[in-house]
């Protein structure tokens, strides 16, 4: 690998776009002609729209896409919707469209949202005496709900708020580790901003108490807060789903019984639920439809990731989230899910798509996010479990990657008709797809 030497600069974020564009072409791309027409090609031509996306970060150079598509027939709770998704990968639109169409005719998805509390700790060390801490904490807690009701007033007008602050001895795990656990009601937005204010003045005034506390002494007073920060761990923040139909209404597309798709179904989801290294890709299948979802309405991803997988550990091991039973005949498969998700603030009003997407979901609150979200997460799981109890998932999987093979052979639009044609009736590899494109060239 070619290495150019470099050296360090300075003020990169001061230069602008065209600026900062030619120094990494000069430094890291031997200035490729090529490397600078991609960047610009997807600038956005509409400047306004273009300066809102620089604006949502730092050292912007341009934009990158992932394609953003609709899966419809969606019975939730009676009403039927179109759910908006942001995903590269090839199947995964498909795969809960087929799930959307194959519920909607069988009584469509029962969702409820369980609970809506989120949380954040103030991590302090105090080495004094337990006691007396105890009695600091019963007199400082009305006064820290004080210290923020300035910054509350607003969403308390909207019915959210401070729930509670807890003191928490945390010193078994690490030698005077206490915590504030503090719990919040933030309505429709997602609320960290909201969240992480409030905690950072509970941390300023537990210090500037602690220093006023008379039984404290001088080494007492000096409680020191060492971070103060919201959970993305939301074990009750949690929307529950489910479908159920008689076993004689499951899949008749397959060369499987119906009895026997319910068996193998009821033991993949149990392998899912025992088994670590299944567990993990079973609850990365039905991520591809919650990701997608939270990525289309301008919500953040990396928190909805890290608190599921969290909370598919919550019992010590990691497992799968989703469940299925079979009784009397009926066909049952659910699961609940934590989602701290927003329909206001953040980049759900600021991004135009994320506000379409909205606009199509008919401008949910949070909690009908939460349900609508949690929908295209099992949604995919069944999609996926079904598929690779029968025909596994490579035949339709491969089909759909089809035009990304075509399109990294640079295919003609010719070309692509012939051969989408051709591999309605034969098996999708990528030599299998060169030879055939040499085929037709020759
Ligand atoms: C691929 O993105 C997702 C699957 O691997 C999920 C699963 O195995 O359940 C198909």
């Amino acid at each position: 690998m070619y290495y150019p030497m470099i050296t360090p600069i300075s003020g990169f974020s001061k230069l602008n776009k065209e600026e900062k564009i030619d120094w990494l072409l000069k430094t890291y791309l031997q200035g490729s002609n090529i490397a600078e027409k991609v960047l610009k090609q997807y600038w956005n031509e509409n400047e306004a729209v273009q300066q809102l996306h620089e604006e949502f970060t730092e050292n912007t150079l341009s934009n990158f896409y992932l394609p953003f598509g609709i899966a419809p027939n969606f019975l939730i709770n009676g009403k039927l919707m179109a759910i908006p998704m942001a995903t590269e990968e090839s199947s995964v639109i498909a795969a809960a469209s087929k799930a959307a169409k194959f519920w909607q005719t069988r009584g469509g998805f029962k969702v409820e949202v369980l609970n809506t509390t989120k949380n954040g700790q103030v991590h302090f060390i105090y080495n004094g005496d337990r006691e007396k801490l105890n009695r600091f904490f019963k007199g400082v807690k009305p006064v820290l709900f004080d210290a923020v009701s300035g910054v509350t007033r607003n969403m308390r007008k909207r019915g959210g708020g401070v729930l509670g602050i807890e003191l928490v001895d945390k010193t078994k795990l690490i030698s005077g580790y206490f915590q504030l656990h503090c719990t919040f009601e933030t309505k429709d937005s997602m609320g960290a901003n909201f969240i992480n204010s409030c905690l950072e003045k509970f941390a300023d005034t537990l210090k500037e108490e602690a220093a006023k506390f008379q039984e404290f002494n001088v080494e007492e007073k000096r409680l020191e807060v060492i971070m103060s920060i919201l959970s993305n761990y939301v074990p009750e923040c949690l929307v529950k789903v489910e479908v159920s139909c008689p076993v004689s209404e499951l899949y008749d597309d397959t060369h499987i019984s119906h009895g026997t798709f319910a068996e193998k179904f009821l033991t993949a989801i149990k392998i899912a639920e025992v088994e670590p290294y299944r567990a993990v890709t079973h609850n990365k299948g039905l991520m591809n439809g919650v990701d997608a979802v939270v990525l289309a309405t301008g919500n953040d991803f990396r928190a909805i990731e890290a608190g599921i997988h969290a909370y598919a550990c919550k019992d010590g091991f990691y497992t799968g989230l989703t469940h299925a039973s079979v009784e009397n005949d009926i066909f049952k498969f659910w699961m609940e899910i934590p989602l701290a998700l927003g329909t206001v603030g953040g980049l759900t009003n600021l991004h135009p798509l994320a506000k379409v997407a909205l606009e199509i979901l008919q401008k949910p609150s949070a909690r009908e996010l939460m349900e609508i979200v949690a929908v295209a997460g099992l949604a995919q799981n069944f999609a996926a479990v079904k598929t690779l109890v029968t025909n596994g998932i490579q035949q339709g999987h491969m089909k759909m990657h089809l035009m990304n093979i075509l399109n990294s052979q640079n295919a003609t639009p010719r070309e692509k008709e012939e051969l989408i044609h051709y591999f309605k009736k034969h098996t999708v590899t990528h030599s299998s797809v060169s030879e055939q494109l040499e085929r037709i060239r020759n």
